[in-house]
C-alpha cells in the first residue's frame, strides 16, 4: 500500500519585497504561478521515517531530517499523536535550489500523501497551517494555479488565470540559498526607503486576460538585483533567452533558474535550443502554467 502525490514547480510572476521585519523575514506581495514541472512524492509503510530520492540532481537533495518532506510528516504525525513511520520516495524534476520551490513541493507532497496513508483526516485548513509552519512557499505548492502570497507569501488569496502561458526555465549550475539572497536584498538597499510591498493591478489583469504580451510588460521580481549580484553570470543568461525572442525575462524567485515567458510553443522551443547552445546554463526546460497544486495520483 503506498500513495503518490504530484506537486508542480512555480514561478513568481511578480515578487514584491518590503523592507526587513523585526523577525528578519521580509513583507511581501508574492504573485505565484504554478508550472507544469512536477516532483512525485511517494510514501509507503516502513518501520521509520526514511527519505530517498531519484533524478538527475538526486544527489543534491538532503535524505535528512532537514527535507521539508520530513519535516511535514513529522509535523502531522506530531499534531495527531502517531509515530511518522513511512518511507517517503522523491521522484526529483524539478532544479534543486533553483527559486522553483522544489523543496516545497516535496514538504506539501509528502503532507498530503502521509495524510492519505494515516488516515488522519485533517481538514484542508489543518494542511495550509502546517504547510505555513514548514516554510512560505509550501501553502502555495498545496493549492497550486495562481495565488497572490502576502505577510511572508504564506497567506494567500487565489487569483484567476484566463490562458494558458508558455514558459522556459534555464537551469544554473549550482543553486543559490534563499536566506542569502534575503541578505544581499537587504545590504543592497541599506539606507534606502523600502516602499511597502504591493500587487499589481496590470499583472493581475494580464493574468486574468491570458495576455502574453501584457503579462510579459508587468512581470517583475524585487529579488532579481540579489540574485543578480550574487550570481552575476544570470546576466548572459537572460540576454540569451532575450536575444532569441522570449517575450520577457527574469530571474525565478530567489534563484538562480532564470525564467522566459514565450509568445507560443514554437516559440518556447526556440529559446529552449537558444539557451541550451550559449552555453549560458546546464539546461533549459520548457513548461506550462497554471498547474494544479498536489495531486494524489
Ligand atoms: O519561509 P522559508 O523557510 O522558505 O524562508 C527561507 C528564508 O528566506 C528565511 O529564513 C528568510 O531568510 C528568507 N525569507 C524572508 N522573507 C520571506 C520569506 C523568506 O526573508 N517573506
Amino acid at each position: 500500500m503506498s500513495v503518490t502525490v504530484r506537486v508542480p514547480a512555480k514561478v513568481n510572476v511578480q515578487l514584491a519585497v518590503g523592507a526587513a521585519r523585526p523577525d528578519g523575514f521580509h513583507d511581501l506581495a508574492n504573485v505565484f504561478l504554478a508550472v507544469g514541472l512536477y516532483d512525485e512524492v511517494t510514501v509507503t509503510p516502513a518501520d521509520e521515517l526514511r527519505i530517498t530520492c531519484s533524478g538527475p540532481d538526486a544527489a543534491q537533495v538532503p535524505l535528512d531530517a532537514t527535507n521539508l518532506a520530513a519535516r511535514a510528516a513529522i509535523a502531522l504525525a506530531g499534531r495527531h499523536g502517531i509515530e511518522p513511520r513511512a518511507h517517503i520516495h522523491i521522484a526529483k524534476d524539478i532544479p534543486v535550489a533553483g527559486g522553483m520551490a522544489g523543496g516545497s513541493a516535496d514538504g506539501a507532497g509528502a503532507l498530503l500523501a502521509c495524510d492519505a496513508l494515516w488516515s488522519t483526516g485533517a481538514t484542508r485548513d489543518e494542511l495550509l497551517a502546517i504547510c505555513a509552519e514548514l516554510g512560505s512557499d509550501v501553502p502555495f505548492s498545496l493549492v497550486g494555479g495562481a495565488a497572490l502570497g502576502v505577510g511572508r507569501g504564506e497567506q494567500l488569496t487565489p487569483v484567476e488565470v484566463g490562458g494558458t502561458f508558455h514558459w522556459v526555465f534555464a537551469v544554473a549550475d549550482g543553486g543559490l540559498s534563499t536566506p542569502a539572497v534575503y541578505r544581499e536584498f537587504d545590504r543592497l538597499t541599506a539606507g534606502t526607503r523600502v516602499p511597502e510591498p504591493a500587487a499589481s493591478g496590470a499583472l493581475l489583469n494580464a493574468l486574468r486576460a491570458g495576455d502574453t504580451a501584457a503579462l510579459a510588460d508587468a512581470l517583475s521580481n524585487g529579488l532579481q538585483p540579489a540574485a543578480l549580484s550574487l550570481r552575476p553570470s544570470l546576466a548572459d543568461t537572460l540576454a540569451a533567452g532575450t536575444t532569441a525572442g522570449a517575450a520577457a525575462a527574469l530571474v525565478s524567485g530567489s534563484g538562480p533558474t532564470t525564467a522566459f515567458l514565450a509568445e507560443d510553443e514554437a516559440s518556447a522551443r526556440k529559446v529552449a535550443d537558444a539557451l541550451m547552445a550559449s552555453g549560458t546554463c546546464r539546461n533549459a526546460r520548457i513548461a506550462t502554467s497554471p498547474a494544479p497544486g498536489a495531486t494524489i495520483c
